[in-house]
């Protein structure tokens, strides 16, 4: 422990003109996360599908992670948060011990509650932040599937879909404008047929209807990857006004 404070606190005094403005908070966080990371020892593998599922689910609304997908406006960007201190040398482990003792134990009167997740979801979320926090490129195999395979509302879906990165929607806090504004869809439909019917075509086969002055071929299908009911879900989500 001793030797952990000492560290840090070297670090500190070695560079007095850290950068950015999150960095204090992760430096005094480190202490405390070496002792989690010790606790951690001896257990089972984290579950880094799970982890990821429950980011999505629980922190994906006010966190930024690029490889959950999630671009919640309320929170620190996590990829941005801890991008410095890995370049600086901090290993993914201590991130990880980082990410848990903030979930279990904000600082007093954040907007973040406390054990929105705990035992061992806290582990894995934690243990997916570490490894996923400022990490180029995108999940594969199994993990890439993780968040949307287990999303169920109609905003969980939008969410870990990463539609945000390419779609304005206004009650989503989401500003991408690769693609059309999703704001007004019952429009977009027309009269042809149900809208529901011109969001879940949209989704599956993203080039049967091109939105006019967009280009084909940029939207991913999800085809495949989301079952009936979360298309439901979705299309519900993006065509209810509010
Ligand atoms: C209601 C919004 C909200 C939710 C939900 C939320 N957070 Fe936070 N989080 C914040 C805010 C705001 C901060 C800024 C520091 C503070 O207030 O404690 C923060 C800080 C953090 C930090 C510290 C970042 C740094 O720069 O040191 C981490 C790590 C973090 N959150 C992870 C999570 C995880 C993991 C979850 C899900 C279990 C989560 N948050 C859920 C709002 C939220
Ligand atoms: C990589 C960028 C990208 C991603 C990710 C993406 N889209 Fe799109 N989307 C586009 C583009 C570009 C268009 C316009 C061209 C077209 O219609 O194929 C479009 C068109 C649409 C349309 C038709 C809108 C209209 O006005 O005609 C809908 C609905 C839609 N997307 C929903 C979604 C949903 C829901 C998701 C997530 C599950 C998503 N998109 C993910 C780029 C993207």
């Amino acid at each position: 422990m001793s030797l952990a404070r000492n560290t840090a606190s070297r670090k500190r005094s070695a560079r007095p003109s850290a950068r950015g403005s999150l960095k204090p908070l992760i430096v005094a966080l480190v202490v405390a996360a070496a002792a989690l990371s010790l606790a951690a020892c001896g257990r089972d593998e984290a579950d880094l599908s799970n982890g990821k599922a429950r980011f999505v689910e629980k922190c994906g609304s006010c966190h930024v992670l690029g490889r959950a997908g999630t671009a919640g406006p309320t929170g620190p960007d996590l990829d941005a948060a801890f991008r410095s201190a890995l370049a600086d040398g901090m290993d993914r482990e201590t991130v990880e011990g980082v990410v848990h003792k903030q979930i279990l134990n904000p600082r007093k009167n954040s907007v973040m509650p406390a054990e929105l997740v705990s035992g061992d979801d806290a582990r894995d979320v934690a243990a997916y932040v570490g490894f996923a926090a400022a990490r180029s490129g995108e999940d594969e195999g199994a993990l890439a599937a993780a968040g949307l395979s287990e999303a169920t509302t109609g905003e969980q879906i939008f969410t870990a879909g990463g539609c945000a990165g390419c779609h304005a929607l206004a009650k989503a806090n989401a500003t991408g404008n690769i693609g059309p504004s999703l704001d007004d869809l019952a429009a977009a439909a027309g009269d042809g047929g149900s809208p529901e019917d011109f969001v879940i075509e949209s989704v599956l086969d993203p080039d049967a209807e091109v939105a006019e002055g967009f280009q084909p071929g940029v939207m991913p299908s999800y085809e495949g990857r989301l079952n009936e009911e979360q298309l439901q879900a979705l299309a519900e989500y993006l065509l209810d006004g509010g």
